[in-house]
């Protein structure tokens, strides 16, 4: 590869360098540029009431912890009012906790904590749907067809003789058609709502002024509270195309062979930006730089960008990057279009591993070549991952990802090195996926088990009972906290080196070139500032520079000058 023109003014160390993204001006330091946010799931994070779900008491406890790590947030998984269909993305009170979690002075605590800790707390909205116990939902069973409370959901008209088959072939997203009949108060079959997720998830009418009203106060509602803003699920779908045609792609919108995503007509409809852009209007309305982050998949990268235009949201996860194979050149080429994409637009890129609707990435990268399954879970009859391996391997990717300029997002537990649990038994299973695709996707509760805080105490110290909502493996015993916290060389230990490195040395405003010279060898090497970090992905030993090292993935990682391959090196150019 040549040079490319303008080099970054920095110590190179005689490297020759690709750049590909200047670091931000000081005018554009703006905190969620380089922010790192720690995703809570609730229900498994700590249990002080000693039900076996985890609760906002326990999160609240524990932010003297968090804050060991160095994160600017915390982004909470939903803790609303919900028959917990789907773990909580079923709401039916979006202005309420639930009692399962705590109460509304339970939140207004976890939030003072944080803040005295300088962390933000960010709520997770969802828009698309609700839960079919939401009271406007109930309100719509009952009302006429055509009636006002109807139009705040997606009602329509059976097709076939008598109307007994859904208006449309949209599939949802969790198996299954996406469209469930109700039944008339006399008794006889009614009208079909669609639901993109759970029959149990309504969708909401976004064509409906009058639910546009809804969520501008529940925006309101939590922004009052303090919040620091909101990742919003689903952020593609709320609107679809009128009409409401067939469509013969995968559930989720993703582009397959003769089925280009951006023609998805339930997602990423034209319309969707005018909601975002009167959204970032009520954030930029209070203090303190609050935020939206879209759960969007929409592909390719240039069109997911256009979520994060400089008045819609500020940040949007990228999914490309987190679903990266183990592979050096796919992964340069994924940071490479990320980096230029969002620049393109002026948004941080983010940067995300794991998160509770994907398998660990430590089990994922520990899956040997042809037993990758694709999909959202890993069960007992799966080939089972090499759990050394993939946890050597996913140290080295944090380390890499933490080197990379932009913001990050981390999922509670992977600071401690845990896999999915991949031999839940089934009877155990509450993700609606396995029980809307009778056992063909196991889903995600593999990557949803209570953490383990204290090794040799019940439930590895989750919950003050001892119970666990979902079995937690034998594993993590050898993972819980308290061990960690005590070796130097855990990956705990290493998540907190790098995350205050990361901080310290700047790296998330930062800039990024390639070094090209080490990718015949099978490595990633770029520059960031003066420090160069370079991940092994090849099988031999990667030769590189005698410069000091910063931080290494796993202890030994550097042989004398020589990479050991799955491990991840920072180095300071001199
Ligand atoms: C998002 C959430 C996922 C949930 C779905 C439906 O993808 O991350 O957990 O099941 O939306 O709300």
């Amino acid at each position: 590869m040549d040079i490319a023109p303008g080099a970054p003014s920095m110590p190179t160390g005689n490297l020759r360098l690709v750049p590909v993204h200047d670091a931000s001006p000081d005018r554009e330091q703006q905190w969620w540029r380089s922010s790192v946010i720690y995703q809570i799931y609730p229900r498994s994070f700590r249990d002080l009431r000693g039900d076996g779900i985890g609760d906002l008491p326990g999160i609240t406890a524990e932010i003297p912890t968090l804050a060991e790590l160095d994160i600017d947030a915390i982004w909470l998984s939903p803790f609303y009012v919900s028959p917990q269909k789907d773990a909580g993305y079923d709401v039916a009170d979006y202005c309420d906790v639930d009692p399962l979690f705590g109460t509304l002075e339970d939140f207004d605590n976890l939030v003072a904590t944080a803040k005295n800790h300088g962390i933000r707390v960010i709520v997770d909205l969802v828009p698309n749907h609700c839960s079919d116990q939401h009271a406007l939902f109930q309100a719509a069973l009952t009302a006429p067809e055509n009636s006002p409370a109807r139009d705040m959901f997606i009602f329509r008209d059976g097709t076939g003789e008598n109307g007994e088959n859904p208006p449309n072939n949209w599939q949802s997203h969790f198996g299954g058609p996406a469209w469930t009949r109700t039944t008339n108060p006399d008794g006889t079959p009614g009208q079909w709502y669609l639901h993109l997720f759970d029959s149990s998830q309504p969708d909401f009418n976004w064509d409906n002024p009058a639910v546009h009203d809804e969520f501008e106060r529940i925006l309101r509602f939590w922004l009052d509270r303090g919040v620091g803003g909101f990742r919003v699920d689903v952020a593609h779908a709320l609107i679809k195309k009128s009409g409401l045609p067939d469509w013969g792609g995968r559930a989720d919108g993703a582009s397959t062979e003769g089925f280009p995503g951006d023609q998805a007509p339930m997602f990423g409809q034209a319309g969707i930006h005018d909601i975002y852009r009167s959204w970032r209007k009520i954030l930029d309305d209070y203090d303190g730089d609050r935020v939206l982050c879209a759960e969007a998949t929409i592909d390719p990268l240039d069109r997911l960008t256009d979520w994060v235009r400089n008045d819609e949201m500020h940040q949007t996860f990228n999914f490309a990057y987190l679903h990266h194979p183990w592979n050096p050149h796919e992964l340069r080429r994924i940071i490479t279009t990320s980096l230029e994409a969002f620049d393109k637009v002026g948004a941080p890129t983010t940067w995300v591993l794991s998160n509770h609707d994907v398998v660990r990435h430590v089990s994922r990268f520990g899956q040997a070549e042809g037993h990758t399954r694709p999909g959202d879970g890993l069960g007992p009859e799966d080939f089972q991952p090499d759990h050394e391996l993939g946890l050597r391997r996913a140290r080295a990717a944090t380390v890499l990802m933490l080197a990379l300029p932009g913001g990050v997002y981390l999922y509670q537990g992977e600071e401690l090195g845990l896999p999915d649990h991949t031999m839940i038994p089934h009877e155990f299973r509450q993700d609606p996926t396995f029980h809307r695709t009778d056992g063909v996707r196991v889903g995600r509760d593999g990557s949803r088990v209570p953490l383990p805080w204290v090794a040799d105490a019940p439930s590895y110290g989750f919950s003050s009972t001892g119970k666990s909502w979902l079995p937690q493996p034998g594993l993590w015993g050898t993972h819980s906290r308290d061990i960690q916290q005590r070796n130097p060389d855990s990956t705990l230990s290493l998540y907190r080196k790098a995350l205050k490195l990361r901080r310290e040395l700047n790296l998330g405003h930062g800039s990024l070139a390639w070094w090209p010279e080490k990718d015949s060898e099978g490595a990633v090497a770029f520059v960031n500032g003066n420090v160069l970090a370079v991940m092994n992905m090849g099988t031999e030993p990667v030769e590189l520079p005698e410069f000091e090292i910063l931080c290494q993935s796993s202890p030994g990682a550097m042989a004398h000058t020589r990479l050991r391959p799955n491990r991840t090196v920072w180095m300071r150019i001199p």
